[in-house]
């Protein structure tokens, strides 16, 4: 890469940066989860080291938070307030330890003692006392400059605003962590993704008195400026900090030695579920004052401290309960539910178990104590199971026999193809019968990809059935809406709103129709060929008398398993009952049928860089509709290769190779006798 490319990445990536930091600080709704947000920090940083040039004010290299916010004073720290540098593993530490051992020149039998204190993961606050008066409290800010938010910290029990004691230093800043206890974060998880969210917006309230109204707390672990401190140590230090009327952590201890600090940490990692504050790893740091002062800083972090954090996408905790979810597909889904766990700044409470055979396999029972992760964006799940730490009196989990909704007998399907039964138990009921089955129906009625109903989403799906105002599709559109306006959170204009989004949905192309019916291996792709296939709804519908199954087949892209689903679907009264009515109130748009002996018939394209005026999207219905087809890569099957602006020039050379067609936009139009 050239010195502009980099320096335009670079800058792109600080300007990510400065909005992740800009929402994470200051609005406390963080855009991303805490491991992306590392991510981005590495990368950067990584580019810097490597391409000396790159530097920006905004640089994670240069400031600790984000700049305070505009709400409150600022006021510059006396004693910047660090940041700590990160270990992940035992690796990490023995290096850690050897360059103080080096920086420090001492042999390597030299004993280090730490103050090992689990990492709460809050807002730290820097008060000042002064003749034993809480005088100012500030937030880190970038940590060279706070936002004075005396009077909201002034408001939390925990920080004691008078200290007589005469050991109290005469001029101090006491260092800790603001949070919430998670049993406080309960009554506040609607509004906020976490503790320590909920901890930072609390706390940055333009009024006290409505900081005043959250259970903050406050555990106290660090000092900044001082005078008159007469401990040489931090775990006397730490001692001191009771004895003045500060909260300190009942989990700190002094340790020596690599192995017991992996220890202590493997044994903190356990509890963690069983704690009620949040904590994201342990923070090692030298126990004596005189050595730290030696070892100084290194850029924004000191060197006699280290933070050794726990995995952002792994926990420990302990299944409650197992639940049996059913899908819209009948599938039953087996769910652990979990001791509610901070994983990389997400709280998860739900993790699944994918099936009957997963659970088998790995002979998961409620009590046990697993390891659970929870990667991207998909559903946390079970990693392992912790076999030492399960209870004598556990039993196996059965599966049941029978659908927990409806109680229909359940069933494992032999799979024609994999010639293998299912891993899946499903609930052998048809249509509407099944309870659970019909909201899930109902929901993916409603859903982005279906109807796409605005404002009408799961939760109200959920409500309205509860209500008995649903039951099948076409009850949405018959809705009481005079009975909807008397519920709780609904209004006249909000009934206006709803009454406007689904008479719009009324107008609908029977792809989506197709789609939104939730027929089982009916996705968007075939609800798509079937539409184009049948045309118009009543034709559709006509499958329930006239039975062509066997014409489907010659569908491309449409299979044995989709058209005996198909078959199921129609042989169900309910079914039919749902389509007669939905007829009765919807206008389905009839589908345009590709023509099958068009222009492009037999013929084949592939498009290689950016056209002019028309979408890939938009281009492959054209082709298709004058019956010609798409492929996804240059072969002897392809017969033209159509070039935009910026090809692939591995394309256009592996294409003349084949003595493929290769030809402009122009030229394509001219095909279909058309100018672009
Ligand atoms: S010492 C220079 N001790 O971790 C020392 N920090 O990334 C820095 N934290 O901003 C602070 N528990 O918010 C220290 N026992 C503890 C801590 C702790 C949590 C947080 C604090 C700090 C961050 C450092």
């Amino acid at each position: 890469m050239n010195t502009k490319k980099i320096q335009i990445l670079y800058d792109k990536k600080i300007q990510l940066f400065k909005k992740y930091n800009q929402y994470y600080f200051e609005k406390s709704k963080p855009l991303v989860s805490d491991k992306d947000f590392d991510d981005l920090k590495k990368e950067i940083l990584k580019l810097e080291n490597i391409y000396k040039f790159l530097q920006s004010e905004n640089s994670p290299s240069n400031y600790v938070g984000y700049k305070p916010s505009k709400n409150f004073e600022k006021a510059f720290h006396r004693a910047p307030m660090l940041s700590l540098s990160n270990a992940f593993s035992e690796e990490d530490l023995l290096n850690f330890e050897k360059k103080i051992t080096n920086y420090l020149s001492k042999n390597n039998d030299f004993e280090i003692i730490y103050s090992a204190e689990p990492k709460i993961d809050g807002i730290s606050a820097s008060l000042t006392y002064k003749n034993g008066n809480f005088e100012r409290g500030l937030s880190r800010g970038d940590g060279k400059e706070g936002e004075d938010i005396t009077a909201n910290l002034a408001t939390i029990k925990d920080i004691p605003k008078k200290i007589s004691d005469k050991d109290f230093p005469k001029d101090i800043d006491i260092r800790g962590e603001v949070f919430i206890q998670n049993s406080d974060f309960e009554n506040l998880k609607e509004k906020f993704a976490n503790p320590r969210n909920a901890a930072s917006g609390s706390l940055r309230q333009k009024n006290p008195e409505d900081t005043k109204k959250i259970p903050l707390k406050f555990i106290a672990y660090a000092f900044g400026f001082e005078q008159g401190l007469k401990q040489k140590k931090q775990s006397d230090y730490l001692k001191k900090l009771d004895e003045w009327g500060f909260k300190t952590n009942p989990l700190n201890k002094t340790i020596s030695g690599i192995k017991n600090l992996v220890q202590n940490y493997n044994l903190v990692e356990n509890q963690r579920a069983n704690l009620d504050f949040d904590i994201d790893g342990i923070v090692y740091k030298i126990n004596d004052f005189d050595l730290q002062k030696r070892l100084g800083n290194v850029a924004n972090a000191p060197r006699w401290a280290i933070a050794h954090k726990f995995s952002s996408n792994k926990a420990i905790s302990k299944i409650l309960d197992i639940e049996i979810q059913v899908g819209r597909t009948g599938a039953l889904t087996p769910v652990a539910k979990i001791k509610p766990i901070n994983i990389g700044g997400v709280i998860v409470s739900n993790a699944t178990l994918h099936n009957e055979d997963e659970i088998n396999r790995k002979d998961i029972r409620v009590g046990d104590t697993a390891v659970i992760e929870r990667a991207g964006d998909v559903i946390p799940h079970i990693l392992s199971i912790d076999i030492k730490k399960r209870l004598k009196n556990s039993k196996r989990f059965i599966f049941p026999e029978n659908c927990p909704s409806c109680g229909s007998k359940t069933i494992k399907e032999f799979n024609k193809i994999t010639k293998k039964v299912d891993a899946v138990r499903r609930c052998s009921s048809e249509g509407y019968y099944c309870e659970k089955i019909s909201i899930e129906k109902l929901k993916h009625f409603v859903s982005k990809e279906a109807f796409n109903i605005e404002g009408f989403g799961k939760k109200i799906v959920e409500n309205f059935w509860k209500l008995k105002f649903l039951k099948y599709p076409q009850d949405i559109f018959k809705l009481d809406y005079s009975k909807i306006e008397k519920l709780d959170g609904w209004g006249q204009l909000s009934v206006k709103n709803l009454i406007y989004s689904i008479n719009q949905k009324k107008n609908i192309s029977l792809e989506r129709l197709i789609y939104s019916l939730g027929i089982r291996h009916i996705g968007l792709e075939n609800a798509k060929l079937l539409s184009k296939h049948f045309t118009s709804f009543s034709k559709f519908k006509n499958l329930s008398v006239q039975s062509d199954y066997e014409d489907l087949l010659n569908i491309d892209g449409i299979g044995e398993t989709q058209v005996n689903s198909i078959k199921i679907f129609f042989s169900n009264k309910t079914n039919i009952k749902v389509l007669n009515e939905l007829e009765k109130v919807l206008v389905v748009k009839n589908a345009i049928q590709n023509s099958k002996d068009g222009l492009l018939k037999n013929k084949t394209f592939l498009v290689t860089g950016k056209l002019n005026g028309i979408s890939r999207a938009e281009l492959k219905s054209l082709i298709e509709e004058n019956s010609g087809k798409t492929v996804s890569s240059v072969s002897k099957k392809l017969n033209y290769l159509i070039i935009g602006d910026k090809p692939t020039k591995k394309k256009i050379d592996n294409a003349k190779k084949l003595k493929i067609n290769v030809i402009d936009q122009a030229e394509f139009m001219r095909m279909l006798n058309k100018t672009s």
